[in-house]
């Protein structure tokens, strides 16, 4: 993964209905740990990471990179949105030079089945559509990974193909560049 290339950041934070994204800060640092330590989470992406080995890694102020955000209820993180430049070595693509802005989530289990993902998402995409207004935005998820699958369908993606990676089968899709909320 490389940075998003020619965009300005930190944005200034984006307020949704009942969201704030953000940058991260040194006070996010203990739910990223919770985040990266949960096998809930990671299910679906290779298994969780062990505490102690999190504690000793984790930087002061992790997730301090163009296209993460951090996502904010009520004043504390309950997961990420972030946005990166899809490997051209891995399958997958729909640009001729691949690099593609590729969507990532990941929300701490407390906080799904709320509509958050979704909201976060969705406001994420709206400011991609702002700063790099034709680019196509593309996802990958595990096929059996349902709650991400929904998502992906509810804001917008669509299948651009199926394959085999880390031993199971992975939903491509994309949302091209005209998808705007409004
Ligand atoms: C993938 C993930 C972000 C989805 O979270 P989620 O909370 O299910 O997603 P949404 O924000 O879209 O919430 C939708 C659910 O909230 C419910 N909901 C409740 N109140 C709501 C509201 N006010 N507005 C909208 N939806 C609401 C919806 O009915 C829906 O429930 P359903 O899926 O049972 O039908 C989450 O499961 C996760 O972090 N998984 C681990 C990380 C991961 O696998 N990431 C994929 C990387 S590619």
């Amino acid at each position: 993964m490389t940075g998003l290339g020619p965009v300005p950041w930190p944005p200034a934070p984006i307020r949704t209905q009942r969201l704030l994204l953000r940058e991260s800060e040194a006070r996010d640092r203990t739910a990223f740990i919770e985040l990266f330590a949960s096998p809930d989470v990671h299910t679906y992406l290779g298994g969780p990471r062990a505490r102690d080995e999190l504690e000793r890694a984790v930087p002061e102020v992790p997730g301090r990179r163009p296209g993460v955000f951090v996502v904010d209820a009520g004043g504390a993180m309950v997961g990420t949105v972030s946005l990166d430049r899809r490997d051209a070595e891995r399958p997958g693509h729909v640009l001729p030079d691949a690099g593609e802005a590729e969507l990532g989530y990941l929300l701490l289990p407390g906080a799904w089945g709320r509509g958050y993902a979704a909201e976060a998402c969705t406001a994420v995409l709206d400011w991609f559509a702002r700063v790099l207004p034709d680019e196509p935005v593309v996802l990958c998820t595990q096929t059996a990974n349902a709650r991400s699958m929904r998502l992906a369908q509810r804001l917008g993606f669509t299948e651009v193909e199926r394959f085999e990676e880390f031993g199971a089968e992975q939903w491509f899709g994309v949302r091209s560049a005209a998808t705007v909320s409004g």
